[in-house]
């Protein structure tokens, strides 16, 4: 296990060093996906291409989930698999040049072991698991403290606040206050710093993963909008917090289907 942590942060900080070196550069290649708004870049393809060579090299029998070049469908979850976003808030990496991470997260048998989240910018290398314990570089991450909604700041995906889907504005605000980070893994490893007592979004499995692994690690708790287990397959409306806040969520999102 140790070997493979510190290959694993080996090679995420290697792609970090490549991705800040080509921002230096001219010449990154925009396009978009579903939308006008759904951004990848060259570096988000060589990224992940970086990623799966290091990681076959390592273990050739290893499944891979990531977000870009076809490798978004995984039905199968047993053996080891590793689940990659190589660029988690491409938008911001375009227009922000920062607030952006790479994120691996490694299931074993169909369950969470290890998460890795990397802002890359900030050099704040987040990681851990559940027999592990979580570390900030190499500090130990202590548990946050049990908060309620209205103690802290929530996290929020912005198409959720403005329709108030699943309550989602209510949620806001009853809370101290609403961030809007744009990049799921910023917003966990927030939570798992206790610097937001929850997160509302709208995601797919690269983007909760690793998170999902660290802050869950952590005494925290995750599920679909409606508290049913998030399914590894496909984007899903999702919430997680505080066991305190987890609960409000939950409350005020079912309170939304009545
Ligand atoms: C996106 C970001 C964003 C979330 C989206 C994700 P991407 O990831 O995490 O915060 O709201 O749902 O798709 O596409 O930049 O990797
Ligand atoms: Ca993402
Ligand atoms: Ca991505």
């Amino acid at each position: 296990m140790q070997i493979m942590i510190s290959e694993i942060k080996n090679w995420m900080k290697d792609a970090g060093e490549i991705i800040k070196e080509a921002l230096k550069k001219e010449g990154l290649t925009v396009d978009t996906k579903t939308s006008r708004k759904d951004l990848v870049t060259n570096l988000d393809k060589q990224t992940q291409d970086y990623l799966i060579k290091q990681i076959l090299a390592f273990d050739p029998n290893a499944k891979i989930l990531g977000e870009e070049n076809g490798k978004d469908q995984l039905t199968d979850l047993s053996g080891r698999v590793f689940i990659i976003d190589p660029i988690d808030g491409t938008m911001n990496f375009v227009l922000e040049h920062e607030n952006f991470c790479i994120m691996i997260a490694v299931y074993e048998e169909g369950q969470g072991v290890l998460g890795f989240v990397y802002d890359v910018m900030k050099e704040d290398f987040l990681w851990g698991g559940r027999d592990i314990g979580v570390f900030l570089n190499e500090e130990r991450v202590p548990k946050p403290k049990d908060c309620a909604l209205n103690e802290g700041l929530l996290g929020m995906n912005a198409v959720m606040y403005a329709n108030n889907i699943g309550n989602a504005r209510i949620m806001g605000e009853r809370s101290m206050g609403v961030r809007m980070s744009g990049c799921a893994g910023v917003e966990l490893m927030g939570m798992a710093l206790g610097k937001r007592v929850g997160y509302v979004s709208n995601l797919a499995p690269w983007d909760y993963a690793a998170g999902g692994i660290l802050i869950q690690a952590l005494g925290m708790k995750m599920s679909n909008l409606y508290g049913k287990p998030l399914q590894m397959n496909g984007r899903e409306q999702f919430i997680a917090g505080t066991p305190q806040v987890y609960e409000e969520l939950l409350t005020l999102s079912m309170e939304s289907l009545k």
